[in-house]
């Protein structure tokens, strides 16, 4: 997901500080702020260097739900939620009633109809189909190695990018695209899909006749879709071709570890379908548009997960001794053991996880959440909704609500998560939302959780990082919770022998 929705959460995030300032006349009480034609956008571009910390005050002084109306005839009215009850509902409770819709359909037409595009059945269809292969056990674990030079200064969070790029791909298809050897090479593929993103933006700031008057000429951001898409597709069908042809020949197809079971291509491709009447694996689109859509949903937002982490990390060296004492007081799995074990092993390290929870809480992977209703509704917290209104969720404000998680939830408290009895403490996931809630919750999250820890464990035992002093850390603002300047880190091997 690389930047869904970027351009709808800018609007929503517009939208949400103007509301706020027209309601309380602060902190902008002398910006006008309903301007004639303009609406609320002009003031709220001008506000936009401190976008996150000021849609967290707006949800904060707002008891969790608002609604406003965009500039005049945009069209745009949106309400904001961070409010539990609502979420709840919307996620759960009312499932059937809010959807991602037919605009959202159009303007990601790179995702086809993958699992992140579609509602309804198509949409059931692909999630059966995907829980069924994802949620075997072999495919909640990773090996990772990482070998670096003995001290070098690296940008971490494009280190981390690279690596999950790789490792989502070859968790498809068992071929490694090799972004994240040394030299840091471009990748075709890679930069087809920031392309492809780059795009999907535009989309969200031209007026539709436009974006499509230039897809028909084949001019600007569309033209470079069109490529990328090209570039998808010829990436994806040589693919496709090898590994249906080692289905043909009975080869099995192992992950890139050579181990013991195949990779999601080759189980989408010997999918049943007398179970699924919508998919269709014998056509190659259906496949691109899995590989596409998984891509998407694994890649930044786990190398995201993973940059914010090292950095809480650096900023709580109390957190990071507590870390190294809960690893080096946990057997670890004996060389070549099984997945079972590697579960076990990774299962025990719940200080760990609890400062992974505690980093997605406040640096939310995808900071925000978009839906639709289907017909008027009225929410719990007495909101009344129309047919197809944008509901924008801010996941990043919603971690940070003192009424949601406390006066200390700003703070960095991995403890919050552990129980008295030194157990992991679950949170609901309307509450937590980092990796969704309710039937589209993410499918990735255990893999995600288990390939971070264990991405953690590696880095630790071997690696002392250090963040490069006078950095500037902020986020940026989009679907995707990316570090705006990236993160700059010193990297030095501890012993040599044990890599
Ligand atoms: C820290 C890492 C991750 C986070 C925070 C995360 C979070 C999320 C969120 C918030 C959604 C809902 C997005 C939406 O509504 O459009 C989602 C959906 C999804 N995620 Fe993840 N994800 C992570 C990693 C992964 C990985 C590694 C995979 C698999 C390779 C994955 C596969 C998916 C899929 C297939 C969906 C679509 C589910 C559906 O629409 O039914 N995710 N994820």
């Amino acid at each position: 997901m690389t930047s869904i929705g970027f351009f709808e959460a800018s609007i929503a995030f517009f939208c949400f500080l103007i509301f706020y300032c027209c309601r309380n006349n602060k902190p902008f009480g002398r910006c006008p702020w309903n301007w004639p034609v303009l609406g609320m956008l002009p003031g709220v571009v001008m506000r936009l260097h401190r976008a996150y910390d000021s849609i967290v005050e707006v949800f904060e002084n707002s008891n969790l739900t608002f609604q406003f109306k965009g500039p005049w005839f945009t069209g745009i009215d949106i309400l904001g939620t961070v409010d539990p009850a609502n979420i709840n509902y919307m996620m759960s409770s009312n499932f059937s009633n809010y959807y991602k819709g037919p605009e959202f359909h159009e303007i990601f037409e790179s995702f086809g109809d993958g699992i992140i595009n579609t509602d309804y059945e198509l949409w059931r269809q692909w999630r059966k189909a995907s829980q069924s292969i994802f949620h075997q056990q072999s495919y909640q674990t990773f090996s990772t190695t990482i070998t670096k030079k003995e001290k070098m200064v690296v940008e971490l969070q494009d280190v981390f990018l690279r690596f999950m790029f790789d490792t989502t791909f070859m968790l498809i298809t068992g071929s490694d695209l090799g972004s994240v050897s040394i030299e840091l090479p471009e990748v075709e593929f890679a930069t087809a899909f920031d392309d492809v993103g780059e795009a999907i933006f535009y989309r969200h700031i031209t007026p539709r006749f436009l974006w499509k008057l230039q897809k028909w000429i084949g001019i600007g951001a569309e033209k470079k879709m069109m490529k990328a898409d090209a570039t998808l597709t010829r990436v994806c069908n040589k693919h496709i071709s090898a590994t249906r042809e080692e289905v043909r020949s009975q080869r099995n197809t192992h992950n890139s570890n050579g181990e013991d079971h195949e990779v999601l291509l080759t189980s989408f491709i010997k999918l049943d379908t007398t179970k699924y009447d919508l998919l269709n694996p014998g056509d190659n689109k259906f496949l691109q548009d899995f590989t596409v859509n998984f891509m998407a949903a694994g890649r930044d937002s786990t190398a995201v997960a993973l940059t914010w982490f090292f950095w809480n990390l650096s900023e709580n060296p109390n957190v990071l001794t507590k870390i190294h004492q809960e690893i080096n007081s946990t057997n670890l799995p004996r060389t070549g053991s099984d997945h079972q074990d590697t579960l076990l092993y990774l299962n025990k390290l719940v200080y760990l996880h609890a400062v992974l929870s505690e980093s997605m809480r406040l640096y939310p992977p995808i900071p925000f959440e978009r839906k639709s209703p289907i017909k008027p509704d009225v929410l719990p917290s007495g909101h009344k909704v129309e047919s197809n209104i944008n509901i924008m969720i801010s996941i990043y404000a919603m971690g940070r609500m003192k009424a949601v998680w406390g006066e200390d939830a700003r703070d960095f408290k991995p403890e919050r998560w552990i129980t008295e009895t030194g157990g992991l403490r679950h949170e609901p996931a309307y509450k937590f939302l980092s990796f969704n809630a309710g039937p589209r919750s993410c499918i990735g999250k255990n893999l995600a959780i288990n390939l971070m820890k264990t991405v953690i464990v590696e880095i630790l035992q071997n690696y002392e990082i250090k963040v490069v002093n006078g950095q500037k850390i902020e986020a940026e603002l989009g679907l995707i919770l990316r570090m705006k300047h990236g993160l700059q880190v010193t990297i030095n091997k501890k012993c040599s022998s044990l890599v």
